[in-house]
């Protein structure tokens, strides 16, 4: 893929990157911001939303590269595409192509769907789970859904478009993998009306490598040690009593009771 940026200014301005804190999924009425940063300094930022110009900061408040756009009092018609850009001081209308696109979904406009797990929210290292986030009612249109998960800033997996419901199967599941999940969904395109997040699902993920798997074998080794101590006093004394009736007298490796 060409990029004008560089086509302009062959190096200087790399693309920037786009994030959002605390999440880009968040409830109505709370605050988001919105990070753009880039490798470099002195430059002016750019906010734009589906396309559209919404917010530039000056140079002053951009430091280290980093531009930050404080969205208050959310709401849900502020949910979309929102992409940042940056330009030299002195030369806006030369800039770097913009960041990749990141949807933020300001959450409330549906009721929320429901997160269910058949494993009970334990799971080992390594096993295969699956979340479904199943959409209520019978309201019938194609949806893409979001798996969230606490502390995290961006939805876990996207999946879909899907009209009722749909599986997320997180690879390989790790220790860290443990924690508050929920989904939500919302319009395929513009305006990308999302649902009320479902309600949280606690998922465990514990180590079978390590503790449960040497108590195991810990366990097994005792056993068999047992068993083998009691085979060996078993085998003594049946040879014992074998060579005691004869002449009545003991070997001297024999026990005298
Ligand atoms: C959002 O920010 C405003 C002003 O910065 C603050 O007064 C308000 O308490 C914040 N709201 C939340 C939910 O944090
Ligand atoms: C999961 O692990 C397998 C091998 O153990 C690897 O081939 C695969 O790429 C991993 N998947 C992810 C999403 O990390
Ligand atoms: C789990 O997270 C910690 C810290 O975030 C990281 O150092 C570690 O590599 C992760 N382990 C796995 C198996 O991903
Ligand atoms: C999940 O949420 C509950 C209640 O909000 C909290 O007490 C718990 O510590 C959380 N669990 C994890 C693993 O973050």
């Amino acid at each position: 893929k060409s990029s004008p940026g560089l086509f302009f200014l062959p190096g200087s301005l790399l693309k920037p990157s786009l994030s959002a804190w605390p999440s880009s999924v968040v409830p109505a009425r709370s605050n988001v911001t919105l990070q753009c940063w880039t490798p470099t300094k002195g430059v002016n930022f750019a906010l734009r939303k589906g396309g559209i110009p919404l917010e530039s900061l000056q140079s002053p408040d951009s430091v280290e590269g980093l531009g930050e756009f404080h969205l208050t009092d959310l709401k849900t018609s502020n949910t979309g595409e929102y992409t940042c850009e940056y330009y030299r001081t002195g030369s806006p209308h030369i800039s770097a192509q913009p960041s990749d696109v990141l949807l933020l979904l300001v959450t409330g406009d549906f009721p929320k769907p429901s997160l269910q797990t058949h494993q009970r929210g334990k799971v080992t290292t390594g096993e295969k789970v699956t979340l479904r986030c199943q959409k209520p009612g019978n309201i019938v249109w194609l949806v893409m859904f979001a798996l969230l998960k606490a502390g995290s800033s961006m939805p876990i997996q996207l999946r879909g478009p899907a009209w009722k419901e749909i599986d997320f199967s997180p690879q390989n599941v790790t220790v860290n993998n443990t924690g508050n999940y929920s989904c939500v969904y919302y319009w395929t395109r513009d305006p990308f009306w999302a649902s009320q997040p479902s309600d949280h699902l606690t998922i465990w993920v514990t180590d079978a490598t390590s503790r449960d798997y040497t108590m195991g074998n810990l366990i097994r080794l005792g056993l068999a040690a047992l068993i083998m101590v009691i085979t060996g006093a078993l085998l003594v004394e049946a040879w014992c009593s074998q060579k005691e009736s004869p002449r009545g007298s003991r070997p001297h490796s024999c026990p005298v009771e």
